[in-house]
Parts: C-alpha cells; sequence; structure tokens
C-alpha cells in the first residue's frame, strides 16, 4: 500500500506557513509515502521561486505541480530545467521549459508517475489534454513503469474534470482536480479504480476571495475600477489535501479530503488513525 497526500494550490505566504508547519507532522502522523504539492501560487498568489520549491523540499514535499500561472515569476523559465521535482503542464506548447510529467521515487524505492495538465474550458487555448496525458500513462503504464500515478488536472470546468476521469479510469491511481481554490466535496473512487476529485481546495486563508485580500477583488468586481494589485489574504490558512491509500495493483483503495487550520471545518482521514 501506498500512503499519499495532495495538497492543493498554495497560497502565498499564509499558504506556505501551512505546509511548512504541517507536512513533517502529516508524514510521521500518518507514515506518508508520498507528498505533493500545487504550488502555483505559492510566490504572492502568482508563481514559484526556486527558494520557496526548495523550502518545499526541505520540510518532505517530493514533487511541486504548476498550472496557468507556473511562469508569473520569471526565475521559474530557469530554475525549472534544473528542478527535476517540478512539473508543469504537459499541454503547453513544445519549446516550453521544463517537463509536465515525471517519475518520482522515494527511499522505499516505490515510483510515482506525477502528470499535471492543464483544462481548456474557460481557459487559455492548449492542446488536447486527454491525448497529452494518455501519451504520458501509455510511456508510465501502472505496475511496470511506476507503482502509482497521480494527474493534477488544473482546470476551472467540473464537467471537463469529471469527462477526463472516466477517460483515465484504471489507468491512472489518481486524478486530482486543482484551480478552483474551493474544495469539492465529491471525492470518490470511479468504477475503475482510480480516485478523484473535482477540487482539492487551496491552501490559503479563506477569509478572501479565492486566497486573495477581498479588498481589491471586491472593488473590481464592483465598480470596474482597479485600484491597487491583488495581494494574498495574510490570515490563518486552512490546508486542503486529498489522502489515498493506493494498492498493489496501482489503485485507489481509499480516499479521503484533508482541511486543517484556518476557517474550514476539519477533515481528517479516517482509515489512518
Ligand atoms: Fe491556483
Ligand atoms: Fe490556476
Amino acid at each position: 500500500m501506498i500512503r499519499l497526500l495532495f495538497i492543493g494550490d498554495v497560497v502565498g505566504r499564509s499558504g506556505r506557513a501551512a505546509v511548512l508547519e504541517h507536512v513533517p507532522l502529516l508524514r510521521a502522523r500518518w507514515g506518508l509515502d508520498f507528498v505533493i504539492v500545487n504550488g502555483e501560487n505559492a510566490a504572492g498568489g502568482f508563481g514559484l521561486t526556486e527558494s520557496i520549491f526548495q523550502d518545499f523540499l526541505a520540510v518532505g514535499v517530493d514533487a511541486v505541480t504548476l498550472g496557468n500561472h507556473a511562469f508569473d515569476q520569471r526565475e521559474a523559465l530557469l530554475f525549472i530545467e534544473r528542478q527535476p521535482r517540478l512539473i508543469r503542464p504537459v499541454n503547453f506548447p513544445p519549446g516550453t521549459p521544463g517537463r509536465g510529467a515525471a517519475v518520482i521515487e522515494n527511499v522505499k524505492g516505490e515510483r510515482l508517475l506525477v502528470v499535471n495538465v492543464m483544462g481548456r474550458v474557460f481557459m487559455d487555448p492548449l492542446d488536447d489534454p486527454f491525448a497529452a496525458v494518455r501519451r504520458e500513462l501509455d510511456l508510465y503504464p501502472l505496475g511496470t513503469a511506476c507503482d502509482a500515478s497521480l494527474v493534477d488536472f488544473h482546470a476551472e470546468a467540473t464537467s471537463e474534470k469529471w469527462a477526463f476521469g472516466h477517460v483515465v479510469d484504471g489507468k491512472a491511481s489518481l486524478v486530482i482536480g486543482t484551480h478552483t481554490h474551493a474544495p469539492s466535496a465529491d471525492h470518490r473512487i470511479l468504477v475503475g479504480g482510480t480516485g478523484f476529485i473535482t477540487d482539492v481546495g487551496m491552501t490559503g486563508d479563506y477569509d478572501s476571495v479565492i486566497g486573495m485580500d477581498k479588498s481589491e477583488p471586491v472593488r473590481r468586481f464592483t465598480t470596474k475600477v482597479p485600484s491597487g494589485r491583488f495581494e494574498p489574504a495574510l490570515g490563518p490558512a486552512t490546508l486542503c489535501a486529498v489522502a489515498a491509500e493506493i494498492g498493489a495493483d496501482g489503485l485507489t483503495k481509499a480516499i479521503a479530503p484533508v482541511r486543517i487550520g484556518g476557517l474550514l471545518s476539519e477533515a481528517q482521514p479516517g482509515f489512518w488513525t
């Protein structure tokens, strides 16, 4: 059995503090084999710096995924090339720096394929996410090239995420939706054995507008007059994640939401206590 924790979009200083505080504790308490984090909003809400990325690895994060904000910090275009555990959407155009998939090995020798991909509904037009991920899953089949596989499907539309789950059902261990920053209550195991959730939610201050200090977004929605920059909200974060147990066949046997701290109601997996 492989025990995996996926932490949703970390927003700003507040979200980072939650990751740094909780990851070492949760790794030990639950005996986690892999911890994956979506870091696309970790640097002031926009992108990721190398020092933040290294802070995450130092507390026990195994890999970091990205999304539409992947290259908001220009330095990411450079350091992603030397960081094999940093994964950007696989369906970015050919020539984009970095990689969209990687096999991460842990100290026990277990191999996890991590794929990051972006949806196309209400988002930038990119290559077909379904075909792009299928190529990666064909290259790294469960049970031979890897022991487990996880797809971070970074997308706006719930329908696209559900359709994607069905397409890879039985071929990937887990499909975890990211990007909306609101946790959905529909975590489940699909008929073919793939663990699924529409959106894991963000790790940040929920007294906000999707992680940003609420004053400027509210002003823009109500008056259309921008009068400042978007800044991350600085109150205590809720760490939002998905916990999953993956069997010897590479399929998910148990999945549960995790919510710790901040404004949201607490949730922890019952199967590891
Ligand atoms: Fe995000
Ligand atoms: Fe996003």
